[in-house]
């Protein structure tokens, strides 16, 4: 099997990336991880890749530009095929992402396209929204916007804080990223151009998806179906 060739980009915790790599250690994953870039040298993260023996590199966070001229000439050495945004905490220069069209995604905690940018958690609990979750989209130039690949939903509990919202949803991010690239690595990610009101629109399109079972991504909130056992996006 020939393997997706996968560049995680990020900048603190890391646990994302620990997903990644969990389910690349999986003989029948379709995904490899080439390479580990941080924008910051003390990110957690980095130990996570140097104990999985995944190559790293750090490339301080100086200004859009100065970051992409360092971390293409890497990538592309690394023979890297997918760009995975795992908690890169920076906005990246527009020429870098456009240089990777369709192979560049990010995760976000929340339902884009619901509360982009900063503290996605809290502004969710400050507009009392009912549910909130994760996505994983492919990356335009605009911040936590473009085509979206998967979306993970958790309710919102009456008593919830940030905190608590936040680790709801970060479970799901461990399973909805692997997906995710599973998906495009298996090729049935396509991304559809289309006009709605007179805008340009893009849609992802999963080859032989099945209907999603939400519940099986917030195993907590459903402890009597069997499909928890079991989790399927697709
Ligand atoms: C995650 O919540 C991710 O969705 C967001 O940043 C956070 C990164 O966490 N983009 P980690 O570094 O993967 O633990």
């Amino acid at each position: 099997m020939t393997r997706l060739r996968i560049g995680v980009l990020i900048s603190g915790r890391g646990s994302n990336l620990r997903a990644l790599i969990a389910a690349c250690s999986a003989e029948a994953y379709p995904a490899e991880i080439a390479l580990v870039i941080s924008s910051r040298a003390e990110a957690p993260g980095l130990g996570i890749a140097a104990a999985a023996g995944v190559p790293v590199a750090v490339i301080p966070h100086r200004d859009r530009r100065a970051f992409a001229a360092e971390a293409q000439p890497l990538l592309c050495e690394r023979r890297v095929e997918l760009v995975c945004l795992a908690g890169f905490m920076r906005i990246l220069d527009a020429n870098f992402v456009e240089a990777w069209p369709n192979r560049m995604v990010n995760i976000h905690p929340s339902l884009l396209p619901s509360f982009r940018g900063l503290h996605p958690q809290r502004q969710a609990l400050a507009a009392g929204a009912r549910f909130a979750g994760c996505t994983v989209h492919f990356v335009r130039p605009e911040l936590d916007c473009g085509p979206i690949i998967g979306q993970a939903v958790v309710p919102v509990h009456p008593d919830d804080d940030e905190a608590r919202l936040s680790k709801r949803i970060l479970e799901t991010e461990h399973r909805l990223y692997p997906l995710a690239v599973r998906l495009i690595a298996e090729r049935r990610v396509r991304v559809i151009p289309g006009v709605v009101a007179g805008a340009d629109v893009e849609r992802v399109e999963i080859l032989n998806a099945r209907i999603p079972d939400i519940s099986a991504l917030n195993p907590q909130d459903c402890p009597r179906s069997p499909a928890c056992l079991e989790p399927r996006l697709e």
